[in-house]
């Protein structure tokens, strides 16, 4: 791997706009993430959390994006390896972190000794079956050297309002643009499919994605079935205590 560089896999590339894909999401918003995103969550917090975790050896983050988080773990002194499946995501994404392209289901590496894994802000959700989530959980735990954790920050599932399948709101809204968020819940794949319409003077641009969430209960089920167990769990970055009922939960998984 080449800091500077950005390794390239054609398989992810197929699908995208007919069928969604692993660049789906990051392709089609990676001219507006970090205007949008940026500030979402507590990139600082995270990465004093992450970096706290992190035995002998580099950060792997699956689904690095632009930097957001990868670049202040860079800052305390980790190397980072950032994942992610969308070239407009990666490139802007700085050379501090080693980044690669590629799925986060399928992982282009040989068994490395990461000393910490990290999968932020709901992107294992991506994956958007049960197979693939699974099939995450078997990769990434081959990348870990022995001990080191897998980090997941995921929304719980419990705040979903699921009396509608599909609903239509106002996202944003400025003097020269409206952005419109559409989305199908389908409650047994636990799948949400969205799009964000994007209208301004310069026309339509069409936001695609999709979600399959999981519980926590499940995402303990995933981990254990790849040899990981539940070692911490928290309600927020600063380490707030899990609630059951909340929204968030951050949790850190290590082999047995
Ligand atoms: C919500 S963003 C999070 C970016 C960054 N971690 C952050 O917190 O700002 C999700 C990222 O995951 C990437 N992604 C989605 N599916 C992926 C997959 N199958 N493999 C690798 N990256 C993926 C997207 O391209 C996007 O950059």
């Amino acid at each position: 791997m080449v800091s500077g560089t950005v390794r390239s896999y054609d398989s992810i590339r197929s699908g995208f706009m007919t069928v969604f894909g692993p660049g789906t999401y990051g392709d089609s918003f990676a001219d507006v993430y970090d205007q949008w995103y940026g500030q979402i969550t507590d990139a600082e917090a995270t990465a004093d959390f992450v970096s706290h975790r992190c035995l002998d050896g580099p950060v792997l983050e699956l689904g690095v994006g632009t930097g957001r988080l990868a670049v202040p773990l860079v800052e305390r002194g980790h190397e980072v390896i950032g994942l992610d499946a969308s070239m407009p995501m990666l490139s802007q994404c700085p050379q501090a972190v080693v980044r690669v392209l590629g799925d986060m289901a399928a992982l282009p590496f040989a068994e490395q000794a990461h000393g910490v894994a990290l999968c932020a802000f709901n992107t294992l959700f991506n994956l958007a079956s049960e197979q693939a989530q699974q099939e995450f959980f078997h990769q990434v735990t081959h990348m870990l050297a022995p001990g080191a954790p897998l980090i997941i920050e995921a929304f719980t599932g419990t705040g979903l309002d699921q009396s509608e399948p599909s609903s239509l709101g106002v996202s944003r809204i400025a003097a020269d643009r409206l952005v419109l968020a559409a989305t199908i819940v389908d409650s047994s794949a636990q799948t949400i499919t969205g799009q964000h319409v994007d209208i301004s003077e310069a026309g339509i641009t069409l936001r695609p994605w999709r979600i399959r969430w999981t519980t926590p209960d499940q995402l303990d089920e995933l981990a254990s079935n790849a040899g990981l167990h539940l070692v911490e769990r928290y309600a927020s970055w600063d380490q707030q205590e899990f609630d059951p009922d909340g929204d968030l939960a951050i949790s850190v998984y290590a082999s047995r």
